[in-house]
C-alpha cells in the first residue's frame, strides 16, 4: 500500500479512508446512527446513504441534546483560493438538508485570511474577491437567509478575537506543530490561523450565554483543525463541536482527490457547459485501450473517475448505478457512452446552479454579516 499523507493544507498518496479514521481517531458512521439520523430527519441525504459522509465525532451527542430540546448550530466554510468547484459544494449540500430538515441556523467562515497566508501568489484583494464569488455558490444552493450567516474573518473579525485568542492561548507551538507538520519557513501567520478556524465552533455560546452544540460538516482535511479545537473547548467552558466528516471528491484526472491546483481535472460551478463537458470527455476511465479488449475483458469501475462521479451524487438512482457498474465489469458498456450520461447529468446540474448563482447577486447582502 502506497503512503499517503492528509493535512488541512495538503493531500497525497492514494487515501485509505478507513486507515484515515484510525490516524485520526475518528468514529465510522455506523448503521445504528444512520438509522437514529433517518428517523429524526424523515430521511437519509444520498451522501450519507452512499457513506460519502463517513465519519463522525460526537454526532451521537448532538443528536442527544437535539432530543433533549437543546437543537444544535451548523458551522462550515470554505477557504477563497479561487473558484468553486464540485467537490467543495458536497459538505455544504449535506449541510443546507441539515439545515432544512433539523431547523437549524448556519455560521459560514470564509478564511481570506488564510488563503491569503498560505498562497504566495494570492494578495489580500485576491483572496476577498474570491471569497465573494465563492459566497455566492453557498446562497445558490437554497440556504435560508434569516438563519444563515455568512462572513470573511477579515471582515467579522471584532465578533471573533477574543475567541480565536482564548484558543491561541492554550495551543502549544508543539502541538500545532505535530499536527499541521510545520517548519522553520511556515509563515508565522498560519501558525495562528488554526485558532481563527476555531472560533465560531464558541460564538454561539457566547452570544447566548448557555452551551450551544455545533455540528460541522466538511472534508475529512479539515479534523486536523478541529482536533486542536476540541482540547482546548472544556479548558475554555465551551462545548465541544461535533464533527461529520466526508471523503474527497473525486479528480477527473483520477486519484483521490479534485484539485483546484489542475483546472483540468475540476469542474468549477463557473464553467460554460461545453467546458465542462470537455473535461468529461477527456475524463480518466477504467476502460481498457480498445473496443475489443473491453468487451473481452470489462472495464474497471473502482478505478474510473466518471464511475466515482456518478456513484458520488450523479446517478441517485441505486438500481441503475447498479446496472452501470454490471455492465461496465461485463463489457456491454462502453466508456463514451458512459462519459456522454455524465456529462448530460453534470451539465443539468450546472445549468441549474448557474441561474440560482446569478440570483444570489442580488440577494448576497441578506446573508452577509461585518462588524
Ligand atoms: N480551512 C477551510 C478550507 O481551506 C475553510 C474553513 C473554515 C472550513 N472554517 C471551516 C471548512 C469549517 C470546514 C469547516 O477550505
Amino acid at each position: 500500500m502506497q503512503e499517503f499523507h492528509v493535512t488541512p493544507w495538503e493531500v497525497s498518496g492514494e487515501v485509505d479512508y478507513d486507515r484515515l479514521i484510525e490516524r485520526f481517531g475518528t468514529s465510522p458512521i455506523d448503521e445504528p446512527l444512520l438509522e437514529r439520523l433517518r428517523r429524526l430527519a424523515g430521511e437519509l441525504h444520498l451522501l450519507l446513504r452512499r457513506r460519502i459522509f463517513y465519519s463522525h465525532r460526537s454526532l451521537d451527542w448532538i443528536l442527544d441534546e437535539y432530543e433533549r430540546g437543546n437543537p444544535f448550530v451548523l458551522y462550515t466554510g470554505r477557504g477563497p483560493s479561487g473558484h468553486t468547484h464540485l467537490g467543495h459544494l458536497m459538505p455544504w449540500m449535506l449541510t443546507r438538508w441539515l439545515q432544512e430538515r433539523f431547523g437549524a441556523k448556519l455560521l459560514f467562515q470564509l478564511t481570506d485570511d488564510e488563503k491569503f497566508l498560505f498562497k504566495q501568489e494570492l494578495t489580500l484583494e485576491d483572496t476577498r474577491r474570491f471569497a465573494y464569488e465563492n459566497a455566492l455558490d453557498v446562497v445558490a444552493l437554497g440556504f435560508e437567509p434569516d438563519k444563515t450567516e455568512i462572513f470573511l474573518n477579515t471582515e467579522f473579525i471584532k465578533s471573533q478575537y477574543r475567541l480565536a485568542l482564548k484558543v491561541a492561548k492554550r495551543t502549544t507551538f508543539s502541538t500545532a506543530r505535530a499536527v499541521f507538520g510545520f517548519t522553520n519557513e511556515t509563515n508565522i501567520g498560519l501558525i495562528f490561523f488554526t485558532s481563527m478556524q476555531s472560533a465560531p465552533c464558541f460564538l454561539e455560546t457566547e452570544r447566548q450565554g448557555k452551551p450551544v452544540p455545533v455540528l460541522i460538516p466538511c472534508a475529512i482535511d479539515q479534523d486536523p483543525h478541529f482536533r486542536i479545537t476540541r482540547d482546548a473547548a472544556p479548558h475554555l467552558g465551551y462545548p465541544k463541536p461535533a464533527l461529520v466528516h466526508c471523503k474527497f471528491f473525486p479528480s477527473l484526472g483520477g486519484g483521490s482527490k479534485m484539485s483546484a491546483s489542475s483546472p483540468e481535472s475540476s469542474i468549477y460551478t463557473t464553467d460554460p457547459p461545453e467546458v465542462a463537458r470537455r473535461k468529461i470527455m477527456n475524463a480518466f476511465t477504467g476502460g481498457q485501450e480498445s473496443v475489443a479488449l473491453q468487451r473481452k475483458l470489462g472495464g474497471r469501475p473502482e478505478v474510473c473517475s466518471v464511475y466515482s462521479y456518478l456513484s458520488y451524487v450523479f446517478e441517485q438512482d441505486d438500481a441503475r448505478l447498479e446496472e452501470r457498474y454490471r455492465a461496465c465489469r461485463g463489457g456491454e458498456m462502453l466508456c463514451g457512452e458512459c462519459k456522454q450520461y455524465l456529462a448530460e447529468r453534470v451539465l443539468e446540474f450546472l445549468r441549474e446552479h448557474q441561474r440560482r448563482r446569478e440570483r444570489a447577486k442580488d440577494r448576497l447582502e441578506e446573508f452577509m454579516v461585518r462588524d
